[in-house]
C-alpha cells in the first residue's frame, strides 16, 4: 500500500491536472470538444472551458450511457404504466404531448462527476469537472401521467425502465424513484432539450428530468413506469449509486447495509478561465456554480490557495436548479498562483476544501484548486507520461475487447485487487476468463492500467 497523500497536496495536484489540460478547444461560437472518455457505451466529458455559457449547448453536453444508445421509432414507441395503479395505460408521444407544457431550467449532473479526484481511487468512468451541465427541458409533469392511471393504495416507489438493451449478462439498467420526489411539481417526462427534441444520447424520445437530483434518477429512452410498494431491488438501485452518506475514512470497506441511495446533488463550482496560462495584470476569472435545490447564493474566490477569500460577481440569471455564472476581476502578479472557487448555497451549504470520499466516488464537490502561471510568454507544456510497454496476453484481447474497446480500462488507474474485482464483474456481465489466464491478464491490467 502507498502512503496516504496529503489530501491539501491531493487538492493541488487535482488542480493541476486540469490545469495541464490538452483538451483547451473551444470556438467563437462557443463550442468545445468534448473529451471522449469511451466511445461505445458513449461516455462524454465537457473540459472547462465550456463552464461559461448559463445554459450548456446540446453539443457541448456531457453523454453518459450505460449501454450502447438504443434506436427509438417515435411513431410505434410508448410508455407503459403499469403495477399498482387502477388502470395500466400504454400513451403515445401525442398523448403525452396533450398534457400541459412545462418548461424548466436544470442542471443534470453525473453522480460520479469528479470521481476521478478521490484518492484512493475506485473504478468507473473517471469524470473530472465536465459530466454536468445545464438546460432547458420541455414536457409534462410526471404526476399528470400517474394521475392519469390513478394510484392504488400501497404505491410507494416507481421503476424505472428505458429501451436501452444490457449488454451481455449486465443487469438492465432500471431504477426506481420515490413516489415523494416523482409527485414533486418540478418532476418532469421531458422530450426536448434546449427547445429541440432530445436526440438519441440524450434520451429520445422521453427522459425523466429529476432536478436537484444525480443522473441516475434522470432515466433515458423511457418505456415503462411500473408502480412499486417498495424500492426496486436490481443490480443500479442495491448495488450501484449508493453511498454512506456520512464521513468514512479514506479507502475505508463500507458494509452494504451502511449505503443509501444517491438522491440530492451538491453544491459545487467550476473555474472556466482562465486557462492554465495568464498574462500579468487584470485576469478575469469566470465560471458557473451550481447546487441541488437550495440555489447558489455565494461564490468566494481565492487566489492564494484558500488563504484569503473575495466574494465573486454573481451574473445572468437565478433560477431554483440551474448554473449561476460568477466573475472576478483578478490582479495577477507573475508567479504561479492557486485560484479556488466555494460556492454556498441557500441552505448555508458550501463546499468543503476536502472531499466526502465514498467507496464508489460519488457526489465530489471538493473546492477546486486550479493553477495557474502567470507569465509574459506561454511556458511550454509538461511532456505526457510515456505509457507502459506491458503485452497484452491473447485472453485480454477476446474477453475484455468484445463489448468496449479499451478506453473503459484506459482512463483506470488500479491496483491488482481493484482489477481482479473488476474482471469477477466483468466475467459475471459474461466476459470469458479461464482460471488458469486469469493470473497473466491480472498482471497486464495492473501494469498497463494500474496507479
Ligand atoms: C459482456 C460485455 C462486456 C465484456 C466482455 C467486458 N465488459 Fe467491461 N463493461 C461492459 C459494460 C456494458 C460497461 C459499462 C458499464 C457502465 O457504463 O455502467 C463496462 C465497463 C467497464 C469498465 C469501467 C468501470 C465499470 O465497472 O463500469 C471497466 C474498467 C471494464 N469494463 C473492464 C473490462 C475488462 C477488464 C474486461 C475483460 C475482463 C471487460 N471489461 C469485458 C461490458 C463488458
Amino acid at each position: 500500500m502507498n502512503p496516504m497523500p496529503s489530501t491539501r497536496r491531493h487538492l493541488l495536484k487535482a488542480g493541476l491536472a486540469a490545469a495541464v489540460t490538452p483538451y483547451l478547444a473551444s470556438s467563437a461560437s462557443g463550442r468545445v470538444k468534448l473529451i471522449t472518455l469511451s466511445p461505445g457505451p458513449v461516455d462524454l466529458e465537457m473540459p472547462v472551458e465550456g463552464f461559461i455559457s448559463e445554459i450548456t449547448p446540446v453539443e457541448n453536453f456531457f453523454v453518459r450511457c450505460h449501454t450502447m444508445t438504443p434506436k427509438v421509432d417515435a411513431a410505434t414507441w410508448q410508455l407503459e404504466i403499469s403495477g399498482l395503479v387502477n388502470t395500466p395505460l400504454k400513451l403515445s408521444l401525442a398523448e403525452i404531448k396533450k398534457l400541459p407544457k412545462v418548461e424548466l431550467i436544470g442542471v443534470l449532473e453525473c453522480a460520479g462527476n469528479g470521481r476521478s479526484f478521490y484518492k484512493p481511487g475506485m473504478p468507473g468512468a473517471q469524470w473530472r469537472f465536465g459530466s454536468v451541465g445545464n438546460a432547458k427541458w420541455t414536457g409534462v409533469r410526471l404526476r399528470e401521467v400517474l394521475a392519469k392511471a390513478g394510484l392504488k393504495p400501497g404505491a410507494a416507489h416507481l421503476l424505472l425502465d428505458g429501451a436501452d438493451v444490457p449488454m451481455g449478462k449486465m443487469p438492465d439498467f432500471q431504477r426506481s424513484l420515490p413516489l415523494a420526489k416523482a409527485n414533486h411539481e418540478d418532476t418532469l417526462l421531458a422530450y426536448e432539450m434546449n427547445g429541440k427534441p432530445l436526440t438519441a444520447e440524450h434520451g429520445f424520445p422521453i427522459r425523466v428530468i429529476a432536478p436537484g437530483w444525480a443522473g441516475d434518477s434522470w432515466v433515458k429512452w423511457l418505456t415503462k413506469i411500473e408502480l412499486l410498494d417498495h424500492e426496486h431491488d436490481g443490480f443500479w438501485m442495491k448495488t450501484a449509486y449508493r453511498h454512506p452518506a456520512k464521513h468514512v475514512e479514506p479507502g475505508a470497506t463500507v458494509a452494504p447495509a451502511e449505503l443509501v441511495p444517491v438522491t440530492d446533488i451538491n453544491v459545487k463550482s467550476v473555474i472556466a478561465t482562465p486557462g492554465a496560462w495568464a498574462k500579468p495584470g487584470a485576469v478575469l476569472v469566470q465560471g458557473v456554480a451550481w447546487s441541488n435545490s437550495s440555489p447558489v447564493t455565494k461564490v468566494d474566490l481565492s487566489a492564494d490557495g484558500g488563504k484569503t477569500w473575495n466574494e465573486a460577481k454573481l451574473l445572468g440569471n437565478a433560477t431554483k436548479y440551474g448554473f449561476r455564472r460568477f466573475s472576478y476581476q483578478w490582479k495577477a502578479a507573475e508567479g504561479t498562483h492557486t485560484l479556488m472557487a466555494r460556492a454556498t448555497n441557500a441552505a448555508g451549504q458550501a463546499q468543503p476544501m476536502e472531499p466526502e470520499w465514498n467507496p464508489s466516488g460519488y457526489l465530489y464537490n471538493a473546492s477546486q484548486a486550479r493553477e495557474v502561471v502567470v507569465a509574459k510568454t506561454q511556458p511550454s507544456a509538461p511532456a505526457a507520461k510515456a505509457e507502459s510497454a506491458a503485452e497484452a496476453p491473447a485472453v485480454y484481447k477476446q474477453a475484455c475487447l468484445s463489448c468496449h474497446d479499451d478506453h473503459m480500462m484506459r482512463q483506470q488507474h488500479l491496483t491488482r485487487a481493484q482489477w481482479d474485482r473488476e474482471v469477477t464483474k466483468m466475467t459475471g456481465w459474461g466476459s470469458e476468463v479461464k482460471d488458469d489466464q486469469r493470473s497473466a491478464l491480472l498482471d497486464f491490467l495492473a501494469a498497463r492500467f494500474g496507479l
